[in-house]
């Protein structure tokens, strides 16, 4: 069984008299800052001149400044920029202005598994990933209650990186839920190989290619829509809430007898190779080392995907849907 942790495992007072330097404050910036912040801790905005997030820290009652005047100034530096950015921004405006020992946290393995960036030899390497976006770290924080989270240390050279990691994510609220233990390499294959073949790119890829099989059969889009796209959420509601067994327990045995000969067919030899191949892809660094080229061309895979998807014939019928069905 994984080792997991509970607000009764932690000492908040672990991370008395440190400052906490949120670098880049979006999805994860904002609610870990806010939570930090409710939980009596100092915390301190980097963000750049001008942006969006400078913008957003300073309305939230911080005082945003300088990554590198948080860099030089803070104990804790919370790394909460998109991974791809992750190396101009800490070769430009971190390393240079690291002048004592540091403690870095991120919520995302992938910078430190995939050796984006040089980090010091003695500063504390922790991870503190939620499970989920942002919004709902802080919502949850708000009322009382928190999002789980998975935690690893990568390097303890204080003796205290475990303490303070677990303390962290007591500070923004994950130990509340439980938090459990990991390493760097395995949250950043897991979540990488998940939103690949299951979240993002292999749900959203089945629904439309079964949206166009019905089209394409003569179906009305609509109810192909309604069908294969907004009805996801209740088999997903009940995926989350009682596993795939008991989600089979409260369908139709039409249903069930369906999705007992066509679910192997879909996933069959051919499927598992092909997530097997990702999963390889992922492991030997190849799709970091893709991915960091690709951003560094300006991101033309992840264009040319946003256009197709907003012009396609599926997001045109959701959009009318949405307008005159209440879902
Ligand atoms: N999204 C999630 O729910 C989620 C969940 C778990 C873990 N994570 C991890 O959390 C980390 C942060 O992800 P996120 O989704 O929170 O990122 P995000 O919302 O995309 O946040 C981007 C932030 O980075 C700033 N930024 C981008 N490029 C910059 C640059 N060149 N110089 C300075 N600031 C820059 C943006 O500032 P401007 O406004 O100035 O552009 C903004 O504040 C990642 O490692 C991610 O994998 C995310």
């Amino acid at each position: 069984m994984a080792k997991i942790y509970y607000d009764a495992d932690i000492a908040l007072d672990t991370l008395k008299n440190l400052t906490f330097g949120i670098i880049g404050y979006g999805n994860q910036g904002r609610a870990q800052a806010l939570n930090l912040r409710d939980s009596g801790l100092p915390v301190r905005i980097g963000a750049r001149k001008n942006g969006e997030a400078f913008l957003r820290a300073a309305n939230d009652g911080f005082a945003p400044e300088s990554i590198e005047s948080v860099t030089a100034n803070c104990d804790v530096l919370v790394l909460l920029l998109p991974d791809e950015h992750v190396p101009s921004v800490y070769s430009a405006q971190i390393e240079p202005h690291l002048n004592a020992d540091k403690v870095f946290v991120f919520a995302h393995g992938f910078s430190v598994h995939h050796k984006t960036i040089r980090l010091p030899e003695y500063s504390d390497l922790l991870l503190v990933a939620p499970t989920g976006p942002g919004r709902q770290l802080r919502s949850l924080f708000q009322e009382g209650k928190g999002l789980p989270a998975l935690v690893a240390v990568e390097q303890d050279v204080s003796g205290l990186a475990w303490q303070r990691c677990l303390a962290y994510a007591g500070a923004i609220g994950c130990t509340r839920a439980g938090v459990v233990k990991t390493t760097f390499a395995e949250e950043t294959v897991t979540d990488l190989f998940c939103e690949q073949a299951v979240l993002c790119g292999g749900v959203p890829a089945l629904i439309q290619a079964s949206f166009n099989t019905l089209v394409q059969a003569g179906y009305q889009p609509e109810l192909a829509y309604i069908s294969c796209l907004k009805e996801v959420k209740l088999i997903a509601d009940l995926l989350f809430e009682h596993g795939i067994d008991g989600m089979r327990k409260s369908i139709s045995s039409t249903a069930q007898y369906g999705s007992a000969i066509t679910g192997p067919e879909l996933v069959d030899g051919r499927t598992k190779n092909n997530l097997e191949g990702a999963l390889k892809r992922i492991e030997s660094g190849a799709f970091a080392k893709q991915f960091l080229a690709e951003a560094a061309i300006g991101a033309p895979t992840i264009k040319a995907l946003l256009q197709s998807e907003n012009n396609s014939r599926m997001a045109r019928i959701g959009r009318e849907l949405s307008e005159k069905l209440m879902f």
